[in-house]
């Protein structure tokens, strides 16, 4: 019996099906939902190419497959390679029946949602996560591409037609790829479900999550994302929720050199200063110590890279496509499970980041 979660938004409602080992079932499971497929267009990186692309090309070979490889890393979500995507789509004679597949992490899935969304106005489309961040980035259909002057600032909301999480294949990813994936889903502990984050503490070392009930705790997970999407598709409103840690985040990332640290580690740094910003804001105590002591022991740095300019920080979220009418939108944590959104002016959001940096605190 195939574990499915259903996601529903208000454009669609599609199934997210989770278990060990289900990459070689895909053709199965394609089949189950009743489309139309003339032709399959398989886009991957050079890393899981080698990996996991013999697996479903064995499964699909009755059937028309297509592949597409582009290098692993943020740099595929370019326009080029967007380009070149629809180039070999072009030539393999894709027409409306056909599928994209998405085989990878988060930019494969950015970049192969996006090349889905536009092709033709858009065509068939499925997910094949393959790293823990991806839990996330899967499900709720923000598909984009990087621009040189920002980041997924080129992109629609297009929701796949299913989502296939073989968790099996989390098993060959480097520790930083565990590491940048477990902070969404402590995110999503910290945002929606106290429960959830009360197990996810008890994880207290990397190699421990491995061998955790990662299925269970991945849908959990999975199921706040969902939650959260089903009642805000397009983000007017509490999907914004979800961008708890990234403001300062983002910025980290883009200002310490997207590479120098993943997008996940980066995010923790957010979540710790999201709660101290948020325990001067409401007065609560959050017992950010003992959370950061956690954090520590699992392999995170808390504190904000003291190279890092509190000024060109600040110039960053000022430019986050969330940021509006001079202000910066910061998610906050009353008490764990409940946040809000509340802007902050960039003067007094500067002083504090400043005394932060100053500090060293983290
Ligand atoms: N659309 C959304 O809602 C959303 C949400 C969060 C993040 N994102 C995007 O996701 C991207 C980051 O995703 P990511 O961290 O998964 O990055 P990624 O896709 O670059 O994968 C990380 C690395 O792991 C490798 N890899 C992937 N699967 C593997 C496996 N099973 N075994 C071994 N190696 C494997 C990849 O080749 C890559 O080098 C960013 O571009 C971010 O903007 C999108
Ligand atoms: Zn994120």
């Amino acid at each position: 019996m195939l574990e499915t979660i259903q996601i529903q938004t208000s454009s669609k409602q599609y199934p997210l099906i989770i278990g060990n080992g289900i990459r070689h079932q895909i053709k199965k499971i394609i089949q189950s939902l009743n489309q139309k497929v003339s032709s399959y267009f398989i886009i991957t990186d050079n890393i899981v190419e080698k990996l996991y692309l013999n697996d479903l090309v064995k499964v699909l070979e009755d059937e028309q497959v297509f592949t597409h490889i582009v290098p692993s890393g943020e740099e595929a979500k370019s326009i080029d390679h967007y380009y070149a995507c629809q180039t070999k789509a072009l030539e393999s004679g894709l027409d409306r029946q056909s599928c994209v597949i998405a085989l990878g992490g988060g930019v494969i899935g950015d970049l192969a949602g996006f090349v889905a969304a536009t092709y033709m106005r858009g065509i068939t489309f499925i997910q094949i996560p393959t790293t823990l961040l991806a839990h996330d980035s899967s499900v709720g259909g923000k598909v984009a591409i990087n621009h040189p002057l920002g980041k997924n600032m080129i992109g629609a909301f297009y929701q796949p037609d299913a989502v296939i999480y073989d968790i099996e294949t989390l098993h060959s990813l480097h520790d930083t790829e565990w590491l940048s994936g477990f902070a969404e889903v402590i995110k999503h502990g910290l945002i929606w479900d106290k429960n959830l984050f009360d197990d996810v503490c008890k994880i207290k070392t990397m190699s421990e999550l491995k061998n955790s009930n990662l299925n269970s705790i991945l849908k959990r997970a999975i199921a706040v994302k969902a939650d959260i999407v089903s009642q805000d598709e397009t983000e007017k409103g509490i999907r914004a929720y979800l961008n708890f840690g990234h403001t300062l985040g983002h910025a980290i990332e883009a200002e310490a050199g997207y590479g120098s640290i993943s997008h996940g580690e980066a995010v923790i740094i957010g979540i710790v200063f999201a709660m101290r910003l948020s325990e001067e804001h409401y007065n609560v105590d959050l017992n950010i110590n003992e959370i950061k002591h956690w954090l520590h022991s699992l392999g995170y740095s808390t504190a904000i890279p003291e190279k890092l300019s509190p000024e060109r920080l600040i110039n960053r979220m000022k430019k986050d496509k969330k940021a509006q009418h001079g202000k910066i939108n910061m998610i906050l944590l009353k008490e764990i499970g409940i946040v809000e959104n509340i802007p902050f002016h960039e003067n007094t959001l500067y002083t504090f980041l400043k005394k932060e940096i100053e500090g060293g605190v983290g």
